[in-house]
């Protein structure tokens, strides 16, 4: 995972410009950080369950389908909302970090999210529509899906909308329809979603090398699952 996360951070420091002779005195930097932290600071794996418990979840689906933490809800996605998420996907950062990535067009988009295989929900803030979260690859007898999330709006990013919409979509996933197991794809480059991931309880479960191709290049997708018992035991 940490490979993963280094190689990540490389392939950044690369497309901000730094030489690889710069690359050598950045890692130097992190070693100064590690030396000049007291042994008290360093912490075990962060996880949100300081942040979020179960118990904080307002459940209202089975009188209004919605599910709300601080501020932000999830519900199921209406069909109405397509052009808006078509718009969100023409940004090419957004439509290039999802693999394999969405339809393009808004007949496509619409067919996409009734597959029966699929369960798609909006998220809010504040009644403000922020972004999507979903289920893909629903397989009822082995009790899995993926999940997939878009904070639409870049400037939204950063804000606490894409944990809180995560948390919301675990609890659907472990406690309304009683999943077994939750995982999802994320392109290596992409280190916020790993972030957000890994301090929720996902584990790195496989890595596909060179799987996607991505303005040109090949890219790693790397695979991360979490269990139902570890994450309930986690946030309960
Ligand atoms: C990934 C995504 C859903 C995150 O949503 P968000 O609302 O921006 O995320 P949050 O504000 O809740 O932050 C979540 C975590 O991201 C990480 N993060 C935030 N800003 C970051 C940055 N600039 N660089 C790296 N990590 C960052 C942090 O770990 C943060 O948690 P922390 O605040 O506890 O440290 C959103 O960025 C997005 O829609 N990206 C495009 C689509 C995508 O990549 N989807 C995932 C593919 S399945």
């Amino acid at each position: 995972m940490l490979k993963l996360v280094a190689k990540g951070f490389y392939n950044e420091l690369i497309n901000y410009g730094v030489n690889e002779a710069d690359v050598l005195a950045v890692a130097g930097h992190l070693l100064d950080n590690v030396m000049q932290k007291s042994s008290s600071t360093n912490k075990e794996t962060e996880y949100y369950n300081r942040l979020f418990a179960i118990k904080d979840v307002k459940d209202e689906w089975a009188a209004a389908k919605r599910l709300t933490l601080q501020e932000v809800s999830i519900a199921p996605l209406s069909p109405s909302l397509v052009p808006q998420i078509v718009n969100w996907l023409r940004e090419p950062a957004t439509r290039e970090s999802f693999y394999p990535r969405f339809p393009d067009s808004k007949e496509d988009l619409a067919n996409y999210f009734q597959a029966p295989t699929r369960e798609y929900f909006s998220i809010f803030q504040q009644q403000k529509l922020a972004g999507i979260i979903g289920a893909e690859n629903i397989h009822l007898e082995s009790a899995r899906l993926e999940m997939r999330k878009l904070v639409g709006d870049p400037e939204l990013h950063g804000k606490g909308i894409g944990k809180r919409a995560t948390f919301l979509f675990l609890y659907h996933s472990f406690v309304i329809r009683k999943s077994r197991k939750v995982f999802l794809h994320s392109l290596d480059i992409n280190i916020r979603n790993i972030n957000l991931n890994g301090k929720f309880g996902f584990e790195l479960e496989g890595v596909f090398l060179e799987e996607a191709m991505i303005q040109g290049k090949w890219r790693d997708v790397v695979r991360m699952a979490l269990a139902g018992p570890v994450w309930l035991e986690l946030f309960s």
